[in-house]
């Protein structure tokens, strides 16, 4: 069946809506809703069967944990304990907003939603939509991104239908969605604070807050973390990943003119600043290098268009790291898997496609 698609206007909520929308909640549905960050497909995370609905929907394996979310700060203790002051700072500073706590769980959350774990993501998202409606659900919602496994986060109710439909009872349409990349996800437990996936909330402001913050890909930690997928947040086409160095840009022009030789369609993710460098080919812009936030705005968008467009192969420009540049990078480098990376290997541009 096809959800029921309705549009809200996040400055003028119609609470009518939202009582719909929380109504399919307690009878253990499905409702996508927008989050500041990417769209979430929610259901009551303290009803195991009703979360049980969104590891299907999406076709997720059941060893994936789910985030909470909530829309009260104090709610915290309810669902986590040994909540440190390096987390409260965090959640002072940066909630509500883009940044997921990977706390120690209590035993109302569960075990299907942290997948037997005993830690719980938890997180209170900035979007007025998402907060009526938790609110007016008056329970935490458990809420992956609202794809299907392994595509990229949805940043419009149009991506969510393209993924979900049939599969799920409703969505509120509240517009694109600002950030475009997913929350960050740290985990804070004794005394150390390790980024688990890099996101909207950058590395510069979560050091700014609480001193020395780690990379997990850095510690090796990365167990139970969201990397643990090596090919994750792909488009059908295959993603090809390029530093923009001038050798390199020869590099890549010459690869992309055999490659389009051979019948295959291609396209090219470029920085703003080499718009037109690409000429011959079909090329779309991420923005300007230095504008992190643009980038990572566009990047899911852009990346399902390509696929829209039938594109067989699409080339990625590196952008640097600082700033949501790190999440962006992230996200490219598992759109392209282990083998399609060589943004620090020209050698191994040489692929057989
Ligand atoms: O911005 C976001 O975080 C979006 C919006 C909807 O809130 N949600 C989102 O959820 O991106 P999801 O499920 O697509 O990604 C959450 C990641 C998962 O890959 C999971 O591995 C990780 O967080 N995660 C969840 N619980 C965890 C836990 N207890 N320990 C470590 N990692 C966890
Ligand atoms: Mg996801």
């Amino acid at each position: 069946m096809r959800p029921r698609v309705v549009r809200v206007d996040p400055d003028r909520i119609d609470p009518d809506i939202i009582r719909q929308a929380s109504g399919i909640i307690h009878n253990r549905g499905l409702v996508a809703f927008p989050t500041e960050t990417v769209y979430g497909l929610g259901a009551n995370a303290l009803d195991a069967k009703a979360a049980a609905g969104i590891f299907e929907a999406k076709k997720r394996p059941l060893d994936d944990p789910l985030i909470i979310h909530i829309a009260d700060k104090k709610d915290v203790h309810v669902f986590c304990e040994g909540v440190t002051l390096d987390a409260e700072k965090l959640m002072d500073r940066f909630w509500p907003g883009p940044l997921t706590l990977v706390l120690k769980k209590k035993d109302v959350v569960p075990d299907l939603v942290t997948t037997g774990l005993d830690t719980v993501a938890i997180r209170m998202p900035s979007n007025p939509v998402a907060r009526e409606l938790i609110k007016v659900s008056k329970v935490p919602i458990a809420a992956p991104s609202a794809n299907l496994f392994g595509r990229p986060s949805p940043t419009t109710a149009r991506h969510v239908l393209d993924d979900l439909n049939g599969a799920i009872d409703m969505i509120l349409d509240g517009g694109k969605t600002e950030i475009g990349v997913e929350s960050t996800v740290v985990e804070v437990i004794g005394g150390k604070i390790i980024v688990l996936r890099p996101g909207g909330t950058d590395m510069e402001a979560l050091r700014e807050t609480a001193g020395e913050v780690e990379l997990s890909s850095d510690t090796g930690l990365a167990q139970n973390s969201p990397g643990k997928y090596p090919q994750h947040y792909s488009p059908r086409a295959r993603v090809m990943l390029v530093d923009d160095s001038p050798v390199q840009t020869e590099e890549v022009l010459r690869t992309v003119a055999e490659v389009s030789a051979g019948g295959k369609n291609v396209g090219i993710l470029a920085k703003q600043e080499h718009e037109g460098s690409y000429r011959m080919f079909a090329t779309k812009i991420l923005g300007p290098q230095n504008d992190t936030r643009t980038c990572a705005s566009r990047l899911f968008h852009l990346l399902r268009e390509f696929d829209d467009d039938e594109v067989d192969i699409i080339v990625a420009e590196a952008i640097g790291e600082k700033g949501l540049g790190l999440a962006v990078m992230n996200r490219l480098k598992k759109a392209a898997g282990p083998d399609m990376d060589v943004s620090y290997d020209p050698e191994r541009s040489e692929r057989n496609f």
